[in-house]
Parts: C-alpha cells; sequence; structure tokens
C-alpha cells in the first residue's frame, strides 16, 4: 500500500448509500449554507467539479445551469462546490454568462479549506490531491445519501443519466418498485420478488403483470 492509500484510508471519509449526509456549513455563491437546512423538503444534488475556468467542467456546470428546470420539476435543488474562493466562482460564473449566456443560478460552495470535499470523498489524493474528483451525491428530503457517482478529472458526466438516476429514485420509492436495466420514465418497473408460496400464487394468478420467470416479473407504473 503506497502512502497516498494509507492517507486515503485513514484521513479521508467515504460516505455510503444509506448514510445521513454529513453535516457541514460553508459559503457558497448565494451565501451561507448548513447542510441539514438546505432544501428543506426537498432532494439535493450536490455536485463537485475539479476547477473554476476549466473546459469540461464548464460544459458540466453549463449542463446544470440550462436543465436546473427538470431538477426543479423533480422537487431538487442543486449545489455545487470546487476548492476554489468565491472571488473565482463569481468571476467564472460572470465569464461563461458573458461568453455564452448561461447563467449558474444555483449556489456554488467555496470549498477552500477542502473540509467538504474531505467529508465527502470528493479529494482521492491518487486522482488529484489539490482538486476534488467529480461527484455527485442524491440526498433525499430526510438527508439520507441514496446514490452516488465518482467520476475523474478527465471524463464528464452524463446529465440524461443524473436526471435519470434522481427520476428512477423517486419512482422507486413512490410505487416500491425497482427499476431496471436502463429504465426510464414510461418503462415498466420490477416488482419485488415473492418471499412467500402465498405470494408466488398470488403473482402466477396476476394477469395484469409481465412475467419472465416466477421472480422477474414487471408492471406498469
Ligand atoms: C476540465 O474541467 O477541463 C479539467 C479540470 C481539471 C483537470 C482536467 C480537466
Amino acid at each position: 500500500m503506497n502512502t497516498k492509500d494509507q492517507f486515503n484510508e485513514t484521513t479521508y471519509a467515504m460516505p455510503r448509500i444509506g448514510d445521513t449526509a454529513p453535516d457541514f456549513e460553508a459559503l457558497t455563491t448565494k451565501g451561507p449554507i448548513r447542510m441539514s437546512e438546505f432544501a428543506e423538503g426537498k432532494w439535493t444534488v450536490m455536485f463537485s467539479h475539479p476547477a473554476d475556468f476549466t473546459p469540461v467542467c464548464t460544459t458540466e456546470m453549463s449542463g446544470f445551469a440550462t436543465r436546473k428546470a427538470e431538477f426543479e420539476a423533480l422537487n431538487t435543488e442543486l449545489l455545487g462546490l470546487s476548492i476554489d474562493s468565491i472571488h473565482a466562482h463569481l468571476g467564472w460564473v460572470q465569464n461563461v454568462r458573458e461568453h455564452t449566456g448561461v447563467y449558474f443560478d444555483f449556489p456554488i460552495i467555496a470549498d477552500l479549506d477542502m473540509k467538504v470535499s474531505k467529508l465527502y470523498g470528493m479529494l482521492q489524493p491518487n486522482e488529484s490531491e489539490t482538486a476534488a474528483v467529480r461527484a455527485v451525491f442524491f440526498i433525499d428530503p430526510e438527508k439520507k445519501i441514496r446514490l452516488i457517482m465518482y467520476y475523474p478529472l478527465n471524463v464528464g458526466r452524463n446529465m440524461d443519466e443524473i436526471l435519470r438516476a434522481l427520476d428512477a429514485l423517486q419512482v422507486s420509492d413512490k410505487y416500491k418498485v425497482a427499476m431496471p436495466l436502463d429504465w426510464k420514465r414510461g418503462d415498466k418497473a420490477i416488482v419485488p420478488p415473492p418471499k412467500s408460496l402465498d405470494e408466488l400464487n398470488a403473482r402466477l394468478d396476476d394477469d395484469s403483470l409481465e412475467k419472465i420467470t416466477w421472480y422477474l416479473a414487471k408492471k406498469n407504473i
């Protein structure tokens, strides 16, 4: 194990799915926030980018900005983060607005002391010791972490997939179903497998289900 691996295991937290989102206070481009009080009653999509004024990050942040209404339609607030100052964030927001007309109209955390990046496993020293990786945390209204994505510095994320995964989490919660490969709105969902012979027999009698085999059945939602 090299030094950075040891450092990573002992010093840097890696939040897990199902954990309560670690609480923190931070400065953002829209003022100070506290995670435990942020976006009350709503979902939060919190995402990090490696650095302001860099090309891939500009495309990603523009993607979040131009599709903000789709996140709002899913009762979701956006929250960005990088290890840059408020001053740098403001300069970048204004620069992108001047050149493309796209306005990053969501709070971006200035995590200069790397407090939040370390708390959320966004700082992965074998990738970069100074920049956050491209992370996305899906946090539900009860502040539970429900899905985590980590991308390296050199590959941008996919906005369709971020929105699809958010929608899938919410539909799964609402209808108590699971979502199959490539599920998207309008597709059938998977009903949980039977846990008793009574449930198995009920399933065999249920003509509304698409039954592939006894443990794999789908229904319209
Ligand atoms: C970029 O956003 O283009 C970028 C940022 C940090 C490292 C590599 C690429």
